[in-house]
């Protein structure tokens, strides 16, 4: 049984997360999607919220399950057997911190992180920019599951308009 770890904020989920969840979920047995729990930043959904967007927008993908950690990610992980973390690359600009994260959770567990490269349609997305263009009343339809559209359209009012 292989059992891959999605871990990330999620606030909120958006098409570029559930690609690499679901080409995860097409290359090992199960895939656990962790969320961080108290991350340093505001987030602007609760945990609680964010949680039943993932779980909403994951339903149709087989042996995808949500999940929450606090602490080191590697503790979950190895609570967890997961054989490898997988995370999407989307450019450069990620590879610095994301091969620093990989070296040191290796270091700290033996657990390997393995990348995926973001498909080139959403290399530019992610949850904060979608947050900032809801916020000033951008369209973001079309780049996050409806679920997350509609929580957005209640948080930020007709921002989310898409
Ligand atoms: O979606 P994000 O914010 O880019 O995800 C970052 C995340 C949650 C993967 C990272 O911050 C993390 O693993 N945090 C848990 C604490 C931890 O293990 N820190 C040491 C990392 S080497």
């Amino acid at each position: 049984m292989t059992i891959a770890c999605c871990p990330g904020t999620y606030d909120p989920v958006t098409n570029g997360h559930l690609d690499i969840v679901a080409r995860a979920a097409g290359v090992f047995d199960r895939v656990i999607v962790a969320v961080l729990l108290n991350p340093a930043k505001q987030p602007m959904f609760t945990v609680e919220e964010r949680i039943a967007m993932l779980k909403e927008a994951t339903a149709d993908l087989p042996g995808v399950e949500v999940d929450t950690f606090s602490g080191l990610l590697v503790d979950f992980a190895r609570a967890r057997s997961v054989t490898a973390i997988v995370k999407g690359l989307r450019a450069v600009s990620d590879f610095d911190y994301e091969l620093q994260m990989a070296q040191m959770n290796l270091r700290l567990s033996g657990i390997e992180t393995m990348f995926m490269t973001t498909n080139p349609k959403w290399s530019y997305l992610s949850s904060s920019l979608v947050k900032d263009v809801a916020r000033h009343g951008g369209d973001v339809g079309g780049l996050v599951p409806e679920v997350v559209l509609a929580r957005l359209r209640e948080r930020v009012g007709r921002g989310a308009n898409g």
